[in-house]
């Protein structure tokens, strides 16, 4: 047997193991970028194999914390990709006007950096006082900082930048305070939103929601889940609502294509017609 095939095997048995034992299900992650950080996270445990990595995984929960944590990639900014809250402004603002009252899904939110950004957004139109942002993520470690809304103050000057090129009506430094190298965001801005644990892979819908934003994640997901999560976003979306995606993720070739329309202005913004 080809040692890629026994890898294939140790991989398989690492998922199932974890899927059976703790309930997080990364069996239908995509494989390549599963195996490079699976592989990692051998090394930074003084592992040599994914088998010796199972047993550690399902004997230390300490271990499967920090498998979940180097597992789950958390890269974010604020405003980030600022010409996707550009259009944002331009082309979904509207439409939500519109509304009485807004209600935002913003799945795999990470450390909420991208909730804060769309928070001051909504502020700037006048539309905050009307919506309530539901944020979640797979990943409690991650949430616990998006709960505090505090990030570190050299990365302000970067996203200062983003918010200006993302159409930003202020002086950024109002949205926060600084303290011990770090920027603490204004608690306003927390006020209509609410943090919680929400696995996209096994868990369902929660609630009808006026937008869902969910970039970044479905690149990890292997196309069979892409298309739990397409039909879980199609089930939580009201008539006319909005879905934004990452620059690498669409609806084309999905069984879902037919059901939406993309915005004009060249982001990711689908909205649902049928
Ligand atoms: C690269 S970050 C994207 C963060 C943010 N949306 C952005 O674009 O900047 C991907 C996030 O997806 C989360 N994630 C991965 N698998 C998930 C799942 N099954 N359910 C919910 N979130 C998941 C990770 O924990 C991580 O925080």
């Amino acid at each position: 047997m080809l040692r890629e095939q026994l890898e294939d095997i140790e991989i398989q048995l690492l998922l199932e193991g974890i899927h059976r034992y703790y309930g997080f299900d990364f069996r239908n992650y995509a494989l390549a970028s599963l195996k490079r950080r699976i592989w990692k996270i051998i090394r930074a445990e003084s592992l040599t194999s994914i088998s010796g990595l199972q047993e550690k995984v399902l004997h230390d929960p300490e271990c499967m914390e920090r498998f979940l944590c180097s597992l789950s990639v958390n890269v974010t900014t604020m405003f980030r990709d600022p010409n996707f809250f550009l259009m944002f402004r331009k082309k979904v603002v509207p439409i939500l006007r519109t509304y009485p009252f807004i209600r935002v899904w913003h799945a795999g939110c990470s450390s909420g950096e991208e909730v804060y950004s769309l928070a001051i957004l909504l502020q700037e139109e006048g539309l905050y006082h009307r919506c309530r942002l539901y944020a979640t993520d797979i990943n409690e470690m991650v949430l616990k900082k998006a709960k505090a809304g505090i990030y570190p103050l050299d990365a302000m000057q970067y996203y200062t930048q983003n918010y200006l090129q993302a159409g930003g009506k202020k002086a950024f430094s109002e949205y926060y305070t600084s303290a011990y190298e770090h920027a603490i965001f204004s608690s306003y801005l927390k006020e209509n939103i609410i943090f919680s644990q929400h696995n996209l892979v096994i868990d369902n819908s929660f609630n009808e929601f006026n937008i869902i934003l969910c970039r970044n994640v479905l690149i990890y997901f292997n196309r069979f889940l892409q298309q739990r999560v397409f039909n879980l976003f199609h089930e939580s979306l009201v008539q006319f609502g909005i879905l934004g995606l990452g620059r690498q993720e669409t609806m084309k070739f999905t069984p879902h294509e037919q059901d939406y329309e993309q915005l004009e202005g060249g982001e990711k913004f689908y909205r649902r017609i049928r």
